[in-house]
Formats: structure tokens, C-alpha cells, sequence
């Protein structure tokens, strides 16, 4: 009970005086209120910082104390931001806080107050806040210049998806001030008429210069720079590793770079916290670290990558002698390479005093690892390879890496080397084909390159060796240089040992033993057909003797340009697919199989022949038509060969075309691939390459086709060939009436001749004067036709007429009288022009054939007699020779073109009659030609008589003159 009075008393005096403590304070200002606030500004860092004191603080005292800070924007009541801020405070300290603005400090006026409360538990509760210090105004704007516009933060850095708040501030209250970022608007909320601000949410890298963003009004502009960089990351990957236990060297991945222009890109410090060292690293993703002498063990290494936003760190924590990653081997060589071995050699470097390596060589022969081996290294080693195939190029590598605490291999070195040559290591795949001609055998042989691997070095040549087995002595050899493979022997009826050797320049392979024996056993056997498939021919076949070392198939096209091929089958098979990438469809494959006794004679078992894949032929036989009667024909295509066609020929299908509704007896009717309806005859042997067509209609035509059919189908229906069907009689007429035919017109040539014969000798021809030469001679100038003249071309003057006996009356134009008057016993000559005024040599008419006279004028003893009008034709001047008639022709003619022809050059008309007579030129009439009753006027040629007529004096002969006198009838 006392107890209780005790505690109870004591509450209430505690109470007492708390009250009185209260009511202390309500009444003035409280003691450690904050004092002497002053607020700077950190433009670029956005940052306010506060300072103040406590004042009445005991020398020795501490109290935790809680001071509560308010910031205001444009004005007091707007409170934007209270924080209480806990922090034990000593006797004159200063206290400092700072916070850091979303807006730029530069944007609005900003306020700040502070209040404190004691909270430590010295203070007996109740608590109570001290007084609002008074507003502090924060106003950056002041400390500006006198710009119209301005756009904050200037030069910002921020990190990559940070978001950021920009203003504009304006000098005057605009409206119409727009901004954007990158070109691109942006929309901002204004805050007062002068300032506006924009809130851009997680930006983005663009690049090193930083992200433009400016503000315009009509007459301003302002902008700045916002440097957005890519976060800095955590280095990734951080190890370390020493090659030679005296330095590290560390690595890691730096991940993106946040270097900006302007702004130093992040840097990374490795720290080692047992000796407390540190070190700034040169380099983004490495940094050597020196490795102490006193041969510390154990490094706890950190590193730290740092920017201007960001700070990361990385820590390893390991044992020097676990990361030793050795420097490669060096000094790496071969020595004595044979054939089959080598030996390799190499260096290493070494790592600290004491360590042994691991060294791992590698063999690698034509780009794979052949063999692998691991040594145990101190400094120089050596391995034997061994096992190596000869001639061969082989690549060797070693790595090494720290024997006792593997920690990564050093990288590879290698050397590349050949190993020398050695003797072929297996016989040549040798095989034969053996042909009986006039009792020898004439022995092809054939053998296979050998491999690589069985080579061992260039072949150079093979040896075959011929070992007659019935007299043993006798052995013979052939030297035959590589690259040939195979050869050819002719051997005599004896049995042949024959063995073949490869050669290089080492040595000599193994033979390969071949024995032709006395009979080349290719005994008769039948050849079978066989149909290859996809996978190639499938053979079987049935083992005759019982001691056979082997079989081989051989096979070869059809085509004997390529070689025969071969495959070498155990003695226990009796089947085998025969593959190869040479079958081609359409071409027949020829099969043999032979078995190889103990003795080595190959005996034939079985013939086989067949195609890959059967193709239809591809042409038809060329058929020729013979014995065509008017009922048949007969076709034949001998030439063609079944054997060498794309498949089996089963036979052949000749076609013809109807003539009528049905076919010929043995023809049946089919429908061909164009829908032509056509009559097919089957010939179903092969070997059958005639047929006769029969019952065929005479005079008419038929069109046939002649294809052969296999198992894949027939061949082209391309052109049919047509036949004409002579008629019946048509042989009648070829063999009875052409002959006869021909007689008769043998007949009646002989008679043609014989009749020329007879009028040659009977009674000869006149000589034309048309033809005659002199008239080609005769050029004349208007009329191109070496014709003589016509009369239309003539203005006759007077005609003769010879023996009218009509006395029919004659018309002539400018004919003075008319003719009927006149006796018509004799020719006469009508003047047609007046004479009587005529002086000169006047115009004289004749009528002259200068063809029919040149013979007679050649001769001498006629010739052109010009008459002249006064004188009688007696005077006549005589051209003596062609020559000079032709010469005066031709001159009178040029000249007197001009004029008319019956101008006052007179025209003399020169006739001549046809005279019975003339047929002989040589004989001159003696007698002047009677009136004859048949006489006809003929063509006259017109000749000048003023040029045709030399002076008589001159050329005048006497006995031309008496001669035409004669051949004038009129005298
Ligand atoms: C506190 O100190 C100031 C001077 O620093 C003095 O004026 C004031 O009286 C003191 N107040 C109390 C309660 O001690
Ligand atoms: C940026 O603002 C968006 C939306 O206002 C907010 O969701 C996001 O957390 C902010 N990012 C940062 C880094 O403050
Ligand atoms: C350290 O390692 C890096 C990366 O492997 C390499 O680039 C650098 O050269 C090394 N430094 C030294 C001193 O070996």
C-alpha cells in the first residue's frame, strides 16, 4: 500500500511539472528552434541547400533532433514539398540539407521554412514543433541577363529512360511561344503568364552531341543541349589471369558505353582490399595489375565503373597459382620424318620458379584430329608421333596449360609436315577380258588406280610379268608407265601366269595374279535379260564348283567407247547389286559373271543384259519401198539394229492409213495417240525387218509407218511415208509402149535426115537475102532493124511492075497516069518525078538486091550499079567493091537524114527481081529473065545517088555495066 502511495506521488509530481515545463513553452519561444536558415542554389544539379543552427545547445549536450522543411513554389501556400529530416545535433553545429528540384530552380520563385522538434529521450514527452522559421525566397531568375526568352536546364545530363521537366521563360506574358524537341512539338502546362513547363517522360539516347530542344516566339528564339546517356551497366564477365605469376591481367565486359561529347565517359578503378591497393584502369576492358614481390596468394579484387551518374562494382575474390593461363609454346619442329613417323619438338615459357605444364598435342591430317596426346612439360619436350600414313601432309599443334590447377589452355601452336614415300602396300585391282582370235588369245587387262592410302607415293609404273605355264621357263615383262591403266596382250595357245605390280619410287606393291588358261572358258552361255531398278542391277547366280577364291561381275555398255568395269565379290556370295552413277537409262548394260578358281582362271557363269531403265525408242527404222506392183509393195529396214536401241524390241507395228471403212486382211484398227484412226499390222519377231503390203487398190496412194514396240512403248508416229500404186497397165506401158515410142522417133529422125540429104541433093535452097551478112553490116540510122528497107519508108517514084496479069488497075499516089493503061508485058520503070528540069546526075531508079548481088559483086563479075537519069544504065558508074558501097551507104545515109527522102538527093531504087536462076549464085543468067509469071515486087532499099555515084571517069567498069545490062530487062 505504501508502495502504490509512493509511485502514485510520484506520477503526479512528474505530471506537476511536465505542466509547468508546458506551459513554459506555449508561452515563449522554445528553446533549439532552427536559426540563421540559409538557402543556396546548385543551377546545374537542381539542388537547394539549406544551413542552419541550433542555438542553445549545452556545451556537451546532444539531442536528437526532427526538423521538418517546407518548399513552396511561386508562393507560400503552395507547398510542394515537406520533409522531416532526423539527425542528432551537438552543441554549434551546423546542420545541412539539401533537395533536389524536378524543375529547374530557374523556372519559379521557390520558398523554404523549417521548423524542429526535440525527440531525444532526454526530453521527457509531451513534444511540440517549434515555430516556422520565416519563408526564405529562392528567386534564380534574378541572376539573369536581360534575354526575352530563355529555356531551362542548360546542359542537362540524365540517363536514358529518366524523365525530365524543361521550362521557358519568357521576359514579357506571350501566348504564342512553341516549342520541340528534336523538331518534333511538344506540349507543355503553363505556370505563370511568363513560364511554361514541359515534362518529357523517359528519353532516349540519340546520340553523342546530345538531344536539341528549343523554344520559339515570332521574333526569338532560345534552346539547349540535354545529354542523354545509356545507363552505365555492371561490368559483366570480371576475371583475372596471370601468364607468368608476376602480373594480372584483368578483363570484363563494359557493356554499353555512356560516353558523351563534352562529358568523360565512365572509368573503371580496380581496388584490392588485403593490400589496400588501388589502381585506376587505362583501358575499357582490361587493366594490368602488378602482382606483388612478396608473393601474396590470395587477391580480393574490385571493380568499380563509374560516370557522372552512376558508380557499379564488381569483386573477385581468388589464389594467383589457380589462374595461370600460359603464354603458347614456341620454337616448334619436326626432325626425323620417315614414312611413317616424326618427331616434334617445342618450347614453353616458364611460369614462376617452380611450375610444370601440361602440354596437349594434336595430329590433324586432312582437317580432322587424328590424334590427340598430353605431356607433362618442365621447359623443352619432345612427343613421337607415330603411325603416320606415308606421303601424307599432316598438321601438329601443341597447347599447354598450368599442371597442378587447370585453369585454361594457352593458344595452339602448329607446324605442318609430309612424311616420306614407302612401297605400295596392296596389289592393283587387276582384271581381264580375253578374246579367241585365229587361235591366240588376245588378253586385255585391266587395272584400278590404287588409293591414296595404298599408294604411298606417285605410282610410276606398272610391271606385268608373263609367265608361260607350260614351259616355265619363259617369263616375260612388260614395263608400262603410269598413268595407263591397263594394257593389251596377244598370247599363244598356252597357259598364262600373268601378275601384276605397281612401282613407285620406293618400292614395289604386292602382285596381282591372273591365270588365262589354255581354254579361255568362255564357254557357250546363254545370255539373259535382266531389268535393272533404281538401286542398279540386282544379279544372282549359282555356284558350280566348290573351290572358288572369288567372283567378279563384270559389265560394260553397249556403247564400245566406255570401258569395261568390274567388281570383286567373297566366295561365298551368290548375289550382288551392281551400282554406279554411270548407268543412264536407255542404254544397254552387258553382264558377265565370272567365278575365279584356286587356280586363278576366271570361268564364265552367267551372261546377263539389260537396261537401267527401258526408254521408248526415240526413232524409227528407215524403211525402204521395193516390188511395187499395182496390188503390193514390200518394206524392209534391215539396217536396223535391236541391239542398240534405248530397249528390248519386242517387234515392230507398221501402220497404214484407210483407204476405206475396214482394213486390210491382218491389219486391225487402232486409235492412235492424235486421234487418227489408223490400221495396225503386229510383226511380234524382232528379227523380222521385211513385210509386204498387199491387196492394194491400183492407182491410188497409201501412207504407212513402220515402229517398233518395247515394253515402254512404241516409237514416234511421226511423218507416214507415202507410196503411189501404179495402175494396172501402167507396166504394160512402161515395158511395151515407151519402147515403141521411142522407135518411132528414132524412126522419124533417121527420115528428117535422110530427107535433107535428099533436097540438099535434089533441089537446094534459094539463099535468102534477109540473111544475108552484108545486111548486119548496115547501120542504119533511124531504123535499127538490119532489115532492108521498107517500102512505107520510101517515097516511091516509081515502081516497077512485073507481069500483072489481072491487068487489075493500080493506084498510086502522084502517079501521073494510070497503070491499066500501060502493056504489062515487060517490067518497066515508072518515072515518078520530072526529069526534064533535072541537071547532074539525076535521080535514077533501080531495083537492087545487095544481098542476092554481093556473092555476084564479090566475085568480080557483079556489083551496085547506080543509074542515072540522062544516061542510059549502060553508063552507070560501078562500085567496084562492098567496101566502098558500104562506106557510101553509110555516108549518104548519115547525111540525108536530115531531108526528105524525095528531096533533091534523087533516090535510086535498085531492084531485083527474084530470078528461078538464083539458087545457083555461081552460074550468071545468060539470059535476061523473061516476064516471069510468078516474079513478086520486093522490099527496096533506098541509096542516094548523089554520094553512092562516083564520077563515072573514076571507078566505072565496063563489064559490070555490060553484066547488069544483061539482068535488065528493060533494054
Ligand atoms: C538562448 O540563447 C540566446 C542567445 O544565444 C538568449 O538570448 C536566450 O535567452 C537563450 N534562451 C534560453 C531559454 O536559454
Ligand atoms: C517517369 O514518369 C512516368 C509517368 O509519369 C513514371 O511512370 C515513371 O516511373 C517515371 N520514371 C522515372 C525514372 O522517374
Ligand atoms: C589483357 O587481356 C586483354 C584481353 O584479352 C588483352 O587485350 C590485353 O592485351 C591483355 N593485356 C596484357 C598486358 O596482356
Amino acid at each position: 500500500m505504501a508502495l502504490f502511495a509512493v509511485v502514485q506521488a510520484a506520477f503526479l509530481l512528474t505530471l506537476l511539472s511536465f505542466r509547468t515545463y508546458q506551459s513554459e513553452v506555449l508561452s515563449e519561444p522554445l528553446p533549439w528552434t532552427p536559426e540563421s536558415l540559409e538557402v543556396s542554389i546548385n543551377s546545374a544539379q537542381q539542388c537547394l541547400y539549406l544551413q542552419w543552427r541550433v542555438h542553445n545547445l549545452t556545451h556537451h549536450q546532444e539531442l536528437k533532433m526532427v526538423f521538418q522543411i517546407e518548399i513552396s513554389r511561386i508562393e507560400t501556400s503552395n507547398v510542394i514539398w515537406v520533409e522531416n529530416y532526423s539527425i542528432p545535433v551537438t552543441w554549434n553545429q551546423v546542420l545541412h540539407w539539401s533537395w533536389e528540384s524536378k524543375l529547374p530552380l530557374e523556372c519559379v520563385t521557390h520558398f523554404v521554412r523549417i521548423r524542429s522538434l526535440v525527440a531525444d529521450a532526454s526530453i521527457p514527452e509531451p513534444r511540440f514543433w517549434s515555430n516556422w522559421s520565416s519563408w526564405e525566397e529562392v528567386d534564380a531568375q534574378k541572376s539573369l541577363g536581360q534575354d526575352p526568352l530563355f529555356v531551362f536546364p542548360k546542359d542537362k545530363l540524365v540517363e536514358e529512360g529518366s524523365n525530365v521537366t524543361i521550362c521557358y521563360v519568357s521576359r514579357s506574358p506571350e501566348s504564342n511561344i512553341s516549342c520541340a524537341m528534336e523538331d518534333v512539338p511538344i506540349h507543355g502546362k503553363r505556370l505563370s503568364p511568363n513560364v511554361s513547363v514541359f515534362i518529357l517522360n523517359d528519353v532516349r539516347f540519340i546520340r553523342e552531341t546530345g538531344t536539341n530542344i528549343y523554344c520559339l516566339n515570332p521574333s526569338n528564339m532560345s534552346g539547349i543541349i540535354l545529354y542523354v546517356s545509356k545507363v552505365l551497366e555492371e561490368p559483366k564477365d570480371f576475371s583475372c589471369e596471370t601468364q607468368d605469376l608476376k602480373s594480372l591481367n584483368c578483363t570484363w565486359d563494359p557493356g554499353h558505353d555512356t560516353t558523351l561529347r563534352h562529358q568523360s565517359s565512365q572509368r573503371y578503378t580496380l581496388f584490392e582490399s588485403f593490400s589496400g591497393k588501388t589502381k585506376l584502369c587505362e583501358h575499357k576492358k582490361w587493366c594490368h595489375w602488378q602482382v606483388a614481390p612478396d608473393s601474396q596468394e590470395t587477391y580480393n579484387l574490385t571493380l568499380t565503373a563509374e560516370n557522372q551518374l552512376r558508380r557499379r562494382s564488381v569483386s573477385i575474390l581468388f589464389n594467383l597459382t589457380h589462374r595461370v593461363h600460359p603464354m603458347k609454346p614456341f620454337n616448334v619442329f619436326l626432325k626425323s620424318i620417315s614414312a611413317t613417323n616424326a618427331t616434334m619438338t617445342w618450347k614453353v615459357h616458364p611460369v614462376g620458379n617452380y611450375s610444370t605444364l601440361l602440354c596437349q598435342v594434336a595430329l590433324h591430317g586432312e582437317g580432322k584430329v587424328i590424334q590427340q596426346h598430353n605431356v607433362s612439360v618442365k621447359v623443352k619436350s619432345q612427343y613421337f608421333l607415330s603411325e603416320l600414313e606415308p606421303v601424307t601432309e599432316y598438321v601438329t599443334r601443341v597447347r599447354c596449360a598450368a599442371a597442378n590447377h587447370f585453369w585454361k589452355w594457352s593458344e595452339w601452336i602448329g607446324q605442318t609436315f609430309t612424311t616420306l614415300e614407302a612401297a605400295p602396300s596392296e596389289a592393283p585391282d587387276v582384271w581381264r577380258n580375253v578374246k579367241s582370235v585365229l587361235g591366240s588369245h588376245i588378253v586385255t587387262l585391266f587395272w584400278r588406280p590404287l588409293s591414296k592410302s595404298h599408294a604411298h607415293g606417285k605410282i610410276l609404273f606398272y610391271n606385268v610379268v608373263i609367265e608361260n605355264l607350260d614351259k616355265p621357263s619363259s617369263v616375260k615383262l612388260l614395263s608400262i608407265p603410269a598413268p595407263a591403266n591397263g594394257t593389251e596382250l596377244t598370247l599363244d595357245q598356252c597357259s598364262y601366269q600373268i601378275h601384276v605390280t605397281a612401282n613407285n619410287s620406293v618400292g614395289t606393291s604386292p602382285a596381282s595374279i591372273i591365270v588365262i588358261s589354255r581354254d579361255p572358258g568362255n564357254k557357250n552361255v546363254e545370255e539373259g535379260r535382266i531389268q535393272g531398278t533404281e538401286d542398279g542391277f540386282s544379279l544372282s547366280w549359282k555356284p558350280q564348283s566348290g573351290d572358288v577364291i572369288g567372283y567378279v561381275v563384270d559389265w560394260y555398255p553397249q556403247d564400245p567407247r566406255c570401258q569395261l568395269q568390274w567388281k570383286n565379290l567373297d566366295p561365298n556370295t551368290t548375289s550382288t547389286v551392281i551400282r554406279s552413277d554411270a548407268f543412264r537409262p536407255g542404254i544397254r548394260y552387258n553382264f558377265r559373271i565370272y567365278e575365279i578358281s584356286t587356280e586363278r582362271i576366271a570361268y564364265l557363269l552367267e551372261k546377263k543384259t539389260g537396261y537401267a531403265q527401258e526408254l521408248a525408242p526415240s526413232e524409227n527404222p528407215q524403211v525402204a519401198v521395193s516390188n511395187l506392183t499395182s496390188h503390193s509393195f514390200s518394206l524392209s529396214w534391215k539396217d536396223y539394229s535391236t541391239d542398240s536401241q534405248s530397249s528390248f524390241i519386242q517387234g515392230y507395228h507398221v501402220y497404214l492409213k484407210p483407204k476405206e471403212e475396214q482394213c486390210h486382211p491382218g491389219f486391225e484398227k487402232v486409235v492412235l495417240s492424235d486421234d487418227s484412226v489408223c490400221c495396225q499390222y503386229k510383226i511380234d519377231n524382232p528379227e523380222q525387218k521385211t513385210f509386204v503390203v498387199e491387196n492394194l487398190q491400183p492407182e491410188s496412194f497409201y501412207e504407212f509407218l513402220v515402229t517398233p514396240y518395247t515394253s515402254v512403248g512404241e516409237g514416234p508416229h511421226d511423218a507416214f511415208t507415202k507410196v503411189t500404186i501404179p495402175d494396172e497397165y501402167s507396166h504394160v506401158l512402161i515395158r511395151i509402149i515407151l519402147p515403141m515410142i521411142f522407135c518411132l522417133l528414132l524412126l522419124m529422125v533417121l527420115c528428117y535426115l535422110t530427107s535433107q540429104w535428099m533436097k540438099e541433093k535434089c533441089y537446094p535452097d534459094i539463099p535468102d537475102p534477109y540473111k544475108s551478112s552484108v545486111l548486119s553490116l548496115i547501120k542504119y540510122k533511124e531504123n535499127h532493124h538490119p532489115t532492108i528497107m521498107n517500102v512505107n519508108d520510101c517515097v516511091p517514084d516509081a515502081i516497077e511492075v512485073v507481069n500483072k496479069l489481072e491487068g487489075s488497075k493500080i493506084q498510086f499516089l502522084g502517079a501521073r497516069k494510070s497503070l491499066t493503061e500501060m502493056e504489062f508485058t515487060k517490067p518497066a520503070y515508072l518515072y515518078l518525078l520530072p526529069t526534064e528540069n533535072y541537071s547532074g546526075p539525076g535521080p535514077c531508079i533501080c531495083f537492087e538486091n545487095f544481098t542476092y548481088n554481093q556473092a555476084a559483086s564479090d566475085s568480080g563479075s557483079c556489083g551496085h550499079v547506080p543509074v542515072l537519069l540522062k544516061t542510059p544504065p549502060s553508063q552507070l558508074a560501078l562500085l567496084t567493091s562492098p567496101e566502098n558501097l558500104l562506106k557510101t551507104l553509110e555516108q549518104n545515109y548519115v547525111n540525108s537524114s536530115g531531108g526528105s527522102p524525095a528531096g533533091e538527093t534523087s533516090l535510086n531504087y535498085v531492084s531485083q527481081l527474084a530470078s528461078h536462076m538464083s539458087g545457083d549464085k555461081d552460074s550468071l543468067p545468060t539470059n535476061p529473065p523473061g516476064p516471069a509469071l510468078c516474079s513478086e515486087y520486093r522490099t527496096q532499099m533506098a541509096v542516094s545517088l548523089g554520094l553512092a555515084s562516083p564520077s563515072p571517069s573514076e571507078n566505072s567498069s565496063l563489064s559490070s555495066v555490060t553484066l547488069l545490062d544483061q539482068g535488065e530487062p528493060r533494054r
